[in-house]
């Protein structure tokens, strides 16, 4: 069965977008069919591209992010999809503020981090200037979730 997910973060313009963007591109290279999105828990993005310089780092990594455009996440996305990640505690705590009985399972995207990785969450570009730091984190984190759909 095809598995939805989305992935969720603040502004949809940074971690989100290059999370669906590389778990899109990993799970081709394992021939996984996967019906993927990204969205915001806040809306003042909306309708727009990913961050020039998010972009620009993903590029260089083999990600094309140009196509994606930013959306609120809504109530209905728990209905849409099977799965949605979250890259921080304040998302998964927004999520969880919407999230009706039954519907998509939250998790936080570092759960899928290796053991011992320490991480909590996916570091906030937009703010730490450090694009391709959170591009390692998205990479390791991406490897572990499609780790865990093949078990
Ligand atoms: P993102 O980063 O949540 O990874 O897309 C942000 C982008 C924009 C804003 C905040 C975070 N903003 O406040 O505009």
């Amino acid at each position: 069965m095809t598995q939805r997910i989305l992935f969720v973060c603040l502004g949809n313009i940074c971690r989100s977008p290059s999370a669906e963007g590389v778990v899109r591109v990993k799970a081709a290279q394992r021939g996984v069919n996967l019906n993927l999105d990204s969205a915001g828990t806040g809306g003042w993005h909306a309708g727009e591209p990913p961050y020039g310089p998010m972009q620009k780092a993903a590029k260089a990594r083999g990600y094309d992010l140009s196509g994606l455009r930013a959306r609120e996440v809504t109530e209905g996305d728990f209905g849409a999809f099977d799965l949605i990640v979250a890259m921080d505690a304040d998302n998964m705590a927004n999520l969880r503020r919407m999230q009706p009985e039954g519907g998509a399972e939250v998790r936080l995207f570092t759960d899928y981090a290796p053991e011992g990785s320490g991480w909590t969450e996916v570091p906030d570009p937009y703010y730490t200037r450090d694009f391709d730091g959170t591009l390692d984190h998205v990479e390791v984190c991406a490897d572990g979730l499609l780790d865990a759909l093949s078990r």
